[in-house]
């Protein structure tokens, strides 16, 4: 076995060694981490500082790069990779954001379980999130198992929510915090998209909830009783047993499989400088 594999979570997280993710990937130590994916959906490597080029290169080796919400924000570009999305909670001249600036709003939707991009078509299939400078204290990051929260509903739960299709979008996350940073011509380049609530896993043929922060709405089912069905399995889908919570050091590198898993940042003290980068992967099924 070419890479050190370390279970931090029973079914859901390994650490990963042996590898130097700066250096263009043998094609077996690419199988090996995408069969690693298949079986625990979150990946943890230490010590990987890599430049936001070696970010992108390592990414691309599972698909072709996301933009995630690039597209809608006013926000000017601070790095030059554009295939990064810049998650520093700073402005252009490297000052902390104020926690109410409208930037800030954008990135504190993130402490919301959600899936990456679940808002676009195609969505997101895996993210690689660099941890590059932490503020010691708070904001470690948490993933849940949808596939261990599909397996523990109940039969008549199941058979309910096989049809289901949900509506999901970027904006429903930033109006919950109270408004962000998007123009209208933004928005309407972000149209709401749908999915269905029961995903299948192709590389395991595990069954996995599809759900979290973005969904909004079920077809063909009142709002009301859409927003209550959606909270019941969130609150489901995120219990503790399904839960693993990564505390970070700085040049953390964290992988995750967005099709089986849903994320959330943790609070942290504001006035702190956090700064994390993140690569993700389109999923276009087969
Ligand atoms: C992300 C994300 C959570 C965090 O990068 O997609 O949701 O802890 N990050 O910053
Ligand atoms: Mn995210």
């Amino acid at each position: 076995m070419a890479i050190d594999l370390k279970i931090l979570h029973p079914e859901l997280a390994v650490e990963v060694s042996g590898i130097d993710l700066r250096k263009p990937l043998e094609a077996d130590v690419l199988a090996e981490l995408k069969s690693t994916l298949a079986r625990y959906p979150v990946l943890v490597f230490h010590d990987q500082k890599l430049s936001d080029n070696e970010h992108a290169a390592f990414t691309r080796c599972f698909g072709s790069i996301d933009a995630g919400l690039t597209l809608a924000s006013k926000r000017k570009q601070r790095l030059k990779n554009t295939d990064v999305i810049d998650l520093a909670n700073i402005d252009g001249d490297g000052k902390v954001l104020d926690a109410a600036n409208a930037r800030n709003v954008s990135l504190l939707a993130n402490q919301l379980w959600h899936s990456d991009s679940s808002f676009k078509s195609p969505r997101a299939q895996y993210s690689v999130l660099c941890g590059v400078d932490l503020p010691g204290e708070g904001g470690d990051t948490e993933f849940a198992d949808q596939r261990a929260a599909y397996d523990a509903l109940s039969q008549a739960m199941k058979v309910r929510i096989e049809p289901l299709v949900a509506e999901h979008s970027a904006f429903h996350s930033r109006g919950l915090l109270g408004g962000a940073d998007f123009t209208p011509e933004g928005m309407a380049a972000l149209p709401p998209v749908d999915w269905p609530i029961v995903n299948t896993i192709p590389e395991s043929g595990r069954k996995s909830l599809f759900i979290g922060v973005h969904t909004r709405e079920i077809r063909g089912m009142a709002t009301a009783e859409a927003r209550l069905l959606l909270l019941d399995l969130l609150e489901h889908a995120t219990q503790r047993d399904f839960v693993f919570r990564h505390v970070w050091h700085n040049d953390d590198v964290v992988m995750w499989d967005n099709r089986c898993t849903l994320h959330r940042g943790r609070p942290y003290d504001l006035s702190k400088l956090r700064e994390l980068r993140r690569c993700t992967t389109e999923y276009i099924a087969a």
